[in-house]
């Protein structure tokens, strides 16, 4: 069976990559915007593309018999009208391509009371279903997802671990039926050789719970005691700056799921165990261990931030003509590349920035107050990297083994900026290259000048220190 897998860099995607590549019947090709962020393996095409270009979604759909359809656009702005359209040129290019199958995961939720994000989640999979005389669409439907890296589980994870009190307002007691990574990616799997010739939708999930049963479920399953203190109002804008400031994702994403927070998310149908009788999903606590236990023992194979999503500047040949630009240069004397090549690759999360971490704790706050990620992203993996991984308010764009680590700054600037690990000629050239916009990026460059003295050069001297 060839298969395409869409969203392949996506928090889903890549489990779901994992997974199928156990499925020796299946030939996989996947497809994703920026194909450095994927390694080259044995029986995996890789095909660079994006749906708005739908010559690339032809040559990537010819002769497949199933279609992943795992995309979506909320880094944008306007991701409602984007979804649209990337699923309308989906659907065309695989009817055209004589695709069999396409496999949607979207949200579960009414579209009366949907918030935007869902209701984006719901007109996608209602036009991936609309040609079923001529492609047949399985539309699953998720809630909250419990897996490490899931955006909803990390906000969980993170209020319950920071605050030993909360003030919960009243969609605390909405109700929702979370289900784990591992059932989600195994529905998905199976979906591939379902005898099923009609379109079918499949809402999937475990028990029914309120999403403070969420919280108070996963401080038990973790050993801490928590209270919450309930207020009866929604409070959407507090919550979502609350969880800006408390947690790792930023207000887009943070307003996007509190929205939709109001609803109920229950299951509409039983088709999940009709056709799935062997899958028997794992309860919520369950789930929680086992997501406990894949962050413990650094298996945390992909994250809500690893997707490409917004500010990911790929051109990056010409940094040199920065016009400002921050050197410093190190002799690695008898340390050898490797060793200093493994130190700047475990830069940022909690091995913080070689010096100063307060200082980058202060920026990061500043930038979380300016609607960006801050550094609560952290890292997926205390020492391993790959391009497409998010560090902190840095994005890893180029990765070369013992020679170059290169970080776009996905925080919130007047300007471009890079920040550059690289060794050459039995040296450490660690390079802050920033393109500033406009006055207001040269007076930020300006003020931060003592700040960079320090920074940077304690971050390159102690980088050699922790090399050696
Ligand atoms: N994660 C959850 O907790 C959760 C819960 C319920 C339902 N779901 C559903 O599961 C699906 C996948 O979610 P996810 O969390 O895995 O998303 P994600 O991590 O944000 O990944 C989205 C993917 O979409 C790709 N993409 C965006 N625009 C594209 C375009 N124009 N052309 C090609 N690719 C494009 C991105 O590819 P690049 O990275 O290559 O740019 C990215 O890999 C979504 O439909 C979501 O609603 C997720």
């Amino acid at each position: 069976m060839k298969v395409l897998l869409t969203g392949a860099n996506g928090y889903i995607g890549r489990r779901l990559k994992h997974r199928l590549l156990q499925e020796e019947t299946i030939h996989l090709r996947l497809f994703v915007t920026h194909k450095q962020t994927l390694t080259l393996q044995e029986r995996v095409e890789i095909f660079q593309g994006n749906t708005f270009d739908t010559q690339s979604l032809d040559r990537a759909l010819e002769g497949i018999d199933t279609a992943y359809y795992l995309i979506h656009s909320m880094a944008s702005h306007n991701y409602r009208e984007l979804d649209r359209k990337s699923a309308q040129n989906f659907l065309d290019a695989c009817i055209q391509a004589g695709v069999k199958r396409i496999i949607y995961l979207g949200g579960l939720g009414e579209k009366k009371s949907a918030s935007e994000h869902l209701l984006s989640r719901i007109e996608t999979g209602e036009i991936l279903s609309s040609r079923p005389d001529a492609i047949q669409t399985l539309w699953f439907r998720a809630g909250v997802i419990i897996g490490s890296g899931s955006a909803s589980f990390e906000i969980i994870r993170h209020l319950v671990e920071k605050l030993p009190f909360m003030i919960t307002p009243k969609w605390v007691n909405t109700l929702c039926q979370p289900i784990a990574q591992s059932d989600v990616i195994e529905y998905l799997t199976l979906a591939a050789f379902l005898s099923a010739h009609e379109n079918v939708m499949i809402d999937i999930g475990s028990e029914t719970m309120s999403y403070k049963h969420l919280l108070l479920g996963y401080a038990d399953a973790v050993g801490l005691e928590r209270t919450l203190i309930p207020v009866p109002f929604f409070t959407p804008k507090l919550s979502s700056y609350w969880l800006t400031i408390m947690t790792p994702v930023p207000y887009s994403i943070a307003s996007a799921l509190i929205e939709g927070l109001k609803s109920e998310v229950l299951l509409t149908n039983e088709n999940a165990v009709k056709l799935f009788p062997t899958i028997h999903p794992l309860s919520y606590r369950e789930a929680v261990n086992a997501t406990v236990e894949e962050i413990k023992t650094a298996q945390v194979l992909s994250r809500w931030s690893d997707a490409s999503g917004e500010a990911w500047e790929t051109d990056h040949a010409n940094l040199a003509d920065a016009v400002f630009i921050d050197r410093q240069i190190i002799p690695l004397g008898d340390i050898s590349a490797k060793k200093v090549f493994d130190t700047f690759c475990s830069v940022g999360g909690k091995t913080g920035w070689f010096g100063f971490d307060w200082l980058w704790v202060m920026r990061g706050f500043i930038d979380k107050l300016f609607g960006g990620f801050g550094i609560s992203r952290g890292r997926r993996d205390p020492t391993s990297v790959r391009i497409g991984d998010s560090i902190d308010f840095w994005k890893v764009v180029d990765l070369q083994e013992n020679q170059r680590l290169l970080l776009f700054a996905q925080m919130k600037l007047p300007g471009k900026a890079w920040l550059e690990f690289l060794i050459k000629d039995g040296k450490l050239y660690q390079s802050a290259y920033f393109y500033p916009q406009g006055l207001a990026g040269r007076v930020y460059w300006y003020m931060l000048i003592p700040f960079h003295f320090f920074v940077f050069r304690g971050m390159a001297n102690n980088l050699i220190k922790k090399s050696k």
